[in-house]
């Protein structure tokens, strides 16, 4: 087994470890204080969309056990601690009315975390889209995004003094691709049109967004959130090397480079302009303005060969057979090589500031035995894609800091509660948490921090 001391001793003495949530995945009392439904709220309650129906209602009930879970963060010994604010608490319609009781319970976590010394990285969106914006269309809307920003606002005007870093999105490939063109999340769509539309509103939306914090909250460091595919051909063909090519921009140019070059792909928009929404004078140059940092989320490789069929859609892939036999249980391919490999190739396409690994992690669905969870592969899991991250700080990338997703087992959007993430066991029928084998390896490697003192190896 990895010793976590020895791991660590292999980070800069300002490295911050961390752990993450989100907050339909974690909150429940989606019906309380004010809140209204989302959109998740509306597709879990839809047979067929979520794993036997399970919905966010309760999850891991954590906006009733607030306290307790900060003491939990802090007994993990970890420096921050990434949550995301739900929009519905805020505003529950979306735009209008804002709702104080929303408000107030975050004024408690940001105070817990201030009070037990843990930094805060909120999210702003973290797909909880207020259900009542469904009517103008959603992200397909150009008003959702002016909505975004006056939810930005007022969230910031009233949070963004107790806040060490905001981002404004995580992973809006999910919110755009995954939720209206495959249609695995929600609102489920299946429609590139709609998903073309949702893309650009939402990079407008991102835009917005950074202005308005910089306006009301002018100290927090802004960045957004962002699961870049770490993107191999499936063979050395040039076909699939060209194929892989037009994965990235589909894949990670729909978002990086409005945001890092002002523009979109030229691929993307010579294959499906005529299926966006009209650009408008200003636009690009909201989406791309300067960021102080990134967040990558990495989990696992998306390995494409050419689709030669004359029918099929830009990009025009079609997914290869995994290198590795290791998959967690959720199904994806352990090959933490990749993630070495994606951040060069993006420090080499973009200028891009400086970045946290805001999540990585691993699903195994191991229960609690004699009042132990033993995950050992989550744990080899974090060791070696923790190798890797000192690796990167090592060789010169400006990686601040690694935040494990995630804190505790929670609603696994499409697959419910039977994919369970955390480094802390729930046993969703007591609420009894758990501290998994990992959980207290991540533990003594991330209590050694901030150490400030010692030169990395
Ligand atoms: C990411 C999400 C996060 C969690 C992990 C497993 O895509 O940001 O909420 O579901 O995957």
């Amino acid at each position: 087994m990895v010793d976590p001391k020895t791991l660590a001793a292999r980070f800069p003495g300002d490295f911050l470890f961390g752990v993450a949530t989100a907050a339909y995945q974690i909150e429940g009392a989606t019906k309380e204080d004010g809140r209204k439904a989302s959109i998740w709220d509306a597709f879990s309650a839809m047979p067929g969309r979520v794993f036997e129906r399970h919905n966010g209602d309760i999850a891991c009930d954590h906006y009733h056990r607030l306290e307790a879970d900060l003491d939990l963060i802090q007994e993990m010994g970890v420096e921050a601690y990434r949550f995301s604010i739900a929009w519905p608490r805020i505003i529950p319609e979306g735009f209008g009315r804002i709702n104080e009781p929303g408000l107030d319970f975050y004024d408690r976590l940001l105070d817990g975390c201030r009070a037990r010394g843990i930094k805060t990285f909120a999210t702003l969106y973290h797909w909880d889209l207020p259900l009542a914006l469904m009517g103008d269309g959603g992200w397909t809307a150009r008003s959702t995004a002016h909505a975004f920003q006056r939810y930005a606002k007022v969230a910031m005007a009233r949070l963004g003094d107790r806040l060490d870093a905001v981002a404004t999105f995580n992973e809006p490939w999910c919110s755009v691709w995954l939720s209206h063109l495959y249609g695995i999340h929600a609102p489920g769509e299946r429609n590139l049109e709609a998903a073309l539309h949702a893309m650009h509103f939402t990079n407008l939306a991102h835009g917005l967004a950074v202005e308005a914090i910089r306006h009301v909250a002018p100290k927090v460091p802004v960045g957004l959130v962002l699961n870049a595919h770490a993107i191999v051909p499936g063979s050395d063909r040039p076909s699939d090397r060209a194929a892989a090519e037009r994965a990235f921009d589909f894949h990670n140019g729909a978002f990086f480079d409005p945001v890092f070059k002002g523009c979109y792909p030229e691929s993307l928009v010579s294959a499906l302009s005529d299926r966006m929404p009209a650009i408008e004078d200003g636009d690009m140059e909201m989406i791309s303005q300067p960021l102080d940092w990134w967040g990558l989320n990495y989990y696992t490789p998306m390995r494409v060969v050419d689709d030669p069929s004359p029918k099929a859609e830009f990009p025009a892939t079609q997914p290869a057979p995994f290198v590795s036999p290791e998959k967690t249980d959720i199904g994806w391919e352990i090959f933490p090589s990749a993630m070495a490999d994606l951040v060069a190739d993006l420090y080499r396409r973009y200028e891009l500031p400086e970045f946290y690994i805001t999540e990585n992690g691993a699903a195994y669905n191991m229960g609690v035995v004699d009042g132990e969870v033993d995950d050992q592969p989550r744990l080899d899991y974090y060791a070696a894609h923790l190798a890797i991250a000192a690796d990167l700080a090592r060789d010169g990338y400006p990686l601040k800091g690694y935040f494990a997703w995630s804190l505790m087992d929670n609603f696994e959007w499409a697959e419910g509660y039977r994919m369970r993430f955390g480094l802390v066991h729930v046993d969703y029928e007591s609420q009894i948490r758990t501290v998994k084998k990992s959980g207290e390896w991540y533990r003594a490697l991330a209590s050694e921090f901030p150490k400030g003192n010692h030169k990395p190896v």
